[in-house]
């Protein structure tokens, strides 16, 4: 038995007389970054084009150039606010987006969250006594919650966990960068923050991840009420839309005053610019808005254009989305494929947390 094994045989008998704890610390295996790239989106709703946007376009440019991202269904985020039953029916819906919106699961790992439950909630509680609740209530998006339709003495304790949750998916990944919309920020911070602390006390067990976007997006509303959101679907464009829905929703969106250029138009110009899927569009894109700064009343083409661009983008993404659910039969294999690489880099973080937390 060596002397470090033996004091914590001493230490959990209670007859430990040492006082200097820094014996007491288990010598420390820097642990490296694992995952390049990772992310996840929440099975709650149809995906909208500004999820696609803020997470998966940046993690398929990336793909591109050889990384080998990692992508999640976050089942169990979405069982802060929705029902067992409706998370279930999304899930497969989830890893087909991802498929068909280019993430290549040849190249990229995809995993079901709850698929390494165990791990996951087991961090989640080794990693909350490193941040006070007094800080978690002043995590934006958490004071977002509470103000809009919950109270705290309705909200369930899992909606208050949230960021920490999502640090245990982000740490036991050992992820390097993330793509998140700017909604998501605050939650990476409170990442940062726990690991930071945490390698602090025990040594440096978790490599910082970051942001991946130096301007993380924000997408907003058709109709400029806030961001784009799946809970707020007359202002959004879902990736299921038919064409019809989405020239409706485009031409009833909000825009601006000859010579403005105001947030809401920003944001349309920004989705416009972003789905196009040629160089000459998105030059018709620019000139259209050039003509407005002159004072020109051109915001019915541009809303021509935007429809055009936006239907193009789905009716391609809806085609192969199409294709793979005509046999899901190879989705389980692929979340079967993904849970084992995942669960294997899981593993190995969370015994180096438990191994530094005498647990093990
Ligand atoms: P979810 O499903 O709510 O959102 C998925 C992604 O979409 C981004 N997003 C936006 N980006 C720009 N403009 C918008 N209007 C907009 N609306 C949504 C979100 O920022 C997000 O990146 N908490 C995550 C899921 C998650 C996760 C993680 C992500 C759980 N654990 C670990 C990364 C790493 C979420 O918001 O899912």
């Amino acid at each position: 038995m060596s002397i470090l094994d033996k004091n914590k045989v001493e230490h959990y008998n209670g007859i430990s007389t040492l006082n200097n704890h820094s014996i007491l610390k288990r010598g420390v295996r820097t642990m490296k970054y694992k995952v390049e790239v990772l992310t996840g989106i929440r099975p709650t709703n149809d995906l909208t084009i500004a999820n696609y946007l803020g997470a998966v376009m940046p993690i398929i440019e990336l793909q591109a150039q050889g990384i080998s991202p990692v992508v999640f269904v976050a089942d169990l985020h979405a069982l802060t606010d929705n029902e067992p039953a409706t998370i279930r029916q999304y899930i497969y819906g989830v890893v087909a987006d991802y498929i068909a919106l280019g993430v290549d699961p040849q190249k990229a790992n995809i995993y079901l969250q709850s698929d390494i439950i165990g791990e996951v909630t087991t961090l989640t509680t080794l990693l909350s006594r490193h941040i006070s609740v007094a800080e978690l209530l002043r995590v934006p998006t958490l004071k977002d919650k509470l103000k809009a339709n919950t109270r705290p003495e309705t909200a369930n304790t899992l909606l208050f966990l949230y960021p920490i949750l999502m640090a245990a998916d982000i740490l036991l990944n050992r992820a390097r960068k993330v793509p998140v919309g700017e909604d998501q920020l605050a939650h990476i911070e409170v990442t940062r923050l726990l690991a930071r602390r945490f390698n602090k006390k025990y040594g440096e067990v978790f490599p910082i991840p970051d942001v991946l976007q130096v301007k993380p997006l924000r997408i907003l509303s058709l109709k400029g009420e806030g961001k784009m959101s799946k809970t707020n679907p007359n202002g959004a464009i879902f990736l299921t839309d038919n064409l019809k829905t989405v020239a409706r929703k485009i031409k009833s969106a909000e825009t601006a005053f000859e010579m403005i250029v105001n947030e809401k138009l920003k944001s349309h110009i920004l989705i416009a610019g972003k789905l196009a899927k040629t160089e000459s569009e998105r030059e018709e894109v620019d000139a259209i808005i050039q003509e407005h700064k002159t004072g020109k009343p051109v915001m019915g083409r541009f809303k021509q254009l935007f429809i055009r661009i936006v239907q193009n983008f789905l009716a391609e993404f809806q085609g192969k989305r199409a294709e793979i659910m005509r046999d899901p039969s190879y989705i389980p294999s692929v979340l079967e494929k993904g849970a084992k690489i995942a669960r294997e880099n899981a593993i190995e973080t969370l015994q180096e947390v438990k191994r530094v937390l005498w647990l093990t």
